[in-house]
């Protein structure tokens, strides 16, 4: 009986010790950070993109972190590692585990060019002849006209649309390259955007 006791007072404090190293001490380490000067909060367009990104699945194919040059090749292709205050804004953080296509931390100074993003989705085949990124129909409609403040997307055959239709990106596509053109995290850094230490760096 006496062990049945020592057993369960041993795995609770494991689960105590654990639950402070991997929860607890990183959340008030991280709740000090900062939003460096040069990042700006999301835009109410960029939030429902965001919204639009998660609910596609996006981040199943795509990381948002760019991992250290110690370790990796990530800041050739990338640039900047990322550091912990790039997420201030970020919740939930959308980090990624998988890299079937690039990281996109910094995909809005990569290519920031709306016509791109939008022909990308509609149909990445038409821009990357061996893109096997799905195609994203349904953010678009085929149709006869389009209002003053849609998007279209032009392009050429075998990818244009039916003569006399358009390609209209819908505002879930709109909003959703807002928020790719506004992921940018290419601003310089300051030494307490990194994660604070314990003697308060
Ligand atoms: C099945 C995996 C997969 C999914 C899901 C996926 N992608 Fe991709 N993506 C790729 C691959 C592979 C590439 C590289 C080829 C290309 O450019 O099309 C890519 C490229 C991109 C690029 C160009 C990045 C660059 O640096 O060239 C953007 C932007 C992008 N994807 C956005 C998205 C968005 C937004 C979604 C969700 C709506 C999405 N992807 C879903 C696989 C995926």
């Amino acid at each position: 009986m006496a062990r049945l006791w020592l057993f369960i007072f041993g795995a609770l404090a494991i689960m105590i010790f654990a639950a402070n190293v991997l929860v607890f001490v990183p959340k008030a380490q991280l709740s000090r950070l900062s939003p460096p000067p040069g990042l700006n909060p999301y835009t109410g367009a960029q939030l429902i993109g965001r919204d639009v990104y998660i609910a596609n699945g996006c981040i199943y194919c795509h990381s948002q972190q760019v991992r250290d040059a110690a370790i990796t090749t990530d800041p050739e292709r990338w640039g900047r590692p990322s550091v912990p205050a790039d997420y201030v804004f970020d919740f939930p953080h959308l980090l990624g585990t998988m890299r079937t296509g690039p990281d996109l931390m910094n995909v809005g100074a990569r290519l920031p060019d709306r016509a791109w993003h939008l022909a990308h989705l509609y149909n990445p085949r038409s821009l990357v002849k061996w893109s096997i990124m799905p195609s994203f129909p349904f953010l678009f409609e085929i149709r006869d006209r389009a209002f003053a403040d849609e998007e279209t997307v032009n392009l050429p055959p075998p990818y244009a649309a039916p003569p006399g239709k358009l390609i209209v990106a819908t505002k879930e596509a709109s909003r959703l390259v807002d928020y790719l053109l506004g992921m940018d995290h290419t601003y310089p850094i300051r030494p307490e955007d990194l994660v604070p230490t314990q003697d308060g760096m």
